[in-house]
């Protein structure tokens, strides 16, 4: 049986970390799952580190659907979240609901992520009202890339309108919100100010939760990396070495061996 939004709320309400991190395939979902993450997100991420894309904005609903049903098979408890991509939600709420409706009822995952705060409001109660649990995620949302010049740290100076938009998101029905690259002192000031679970990412140790990208946490992906993630393997390397191995061995005959063969 799967974890659900009560599991969630409860975990918020003894103080207990919420713990969770993205994942975008059956064998990743499976480990992450038997792991324990409360939560997996198939993040939009998806774009840069397994479609090669340099940002979030080119990821399509169909794109989405198949990592999320990827996921779904190789998991059992986890709860699952989807990312509705880039102009999945933005332009109406009945568009909104349609797309969110397919995360779930073809995807096969518990809940939906939006980016966004007080300008997407209306399109979180509508999804909620259609009885599907939303998570909100604002400070740096990447889908806006375009519109912010970069993926810079969100500080003080925008401290009333965030906290506005943590609220916002709440009042409109959220069940958490993903706090992204806030500075510690203000993402804390948000996680006191809602009574809903913050899952932080660059955000510090005041929320509820943390959630990072399983390729920065894994040392699996080619690209920048960040201050705020921290790197458990050089899973690149281990990879490069063994593939180098069994390609020379398989060049050199040494693979297969009699014991290897048939
Ligand atoms: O797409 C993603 O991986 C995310 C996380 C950074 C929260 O939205």
């Amino acid at each position: 049986m799967r974890l659900g939004i009560n599991h969630i709320f409860e975990m918020y309400q003894k103080g207990e970390k919420i713990s969770a991190i993205t994942a975008y395939d059956y064998s990743f979902g499976s480990i992450v799952d038997s792991v324990g993450f409360p939560i997996i997100l198939v993040g939009d991420s998806l774009g840069q580190v397994c479609l090669g894309y340099d940002s979030t904005v080119p990821v399509t609903m169909s794109d989405m659907l198949m990592h999320v049903k990827s996921v779904v098979r190789g998991s059992k408890k986890s709860f699952i979240v989807a990312d509705m991509p880039f102009m999945s939600y933005q332009p109406d709420p009945s568009t909104a609901i349609v797309n969110a409706g397919r995360l779930i009822q073809e995807g096969g995952a518990q809940s939906v992520k939006l980016e966004g705060g007080t300008k997407i409001a209306h399109i979180v109660s509508r999804i909620v009202e259609c009885g599907i649990p939303v998570m909100g995620h604002i400070g740096l949302t990447p889908q806006s890339v375009n519109q912010l010049g970069g993926y810079q740290v969100q500080g003080k100076d925008k401290k009333e309108k965030l906290i506005e938009d943590a609220k916002a998101i709440e009042n409109a029905g959220a069940y958490s919100i993903v706090l992204e690259l806030i500075e510690s002192d203000l993402a804390k000031e948000i996680t006191q100010e809602i009574s809903i679970p913050t899952i932080g990412i660059g955000s510090g140790p005041y929320c509820s939760g943390q959630i990072q990208v399983i390729h920065d946490v894994l040392g699996l992906y080619d690209g920048k990396t960040y201050k705020h993630t921290r790197q458990y393997l050089d899973l690149k390397q281990s990879v490069f070495e063994a593939l180098k191995r069994y390609f020379d061995d398989s060049n050199s005959g040494d693979f297969p061996s009699s014991k290897e063969s048939f």
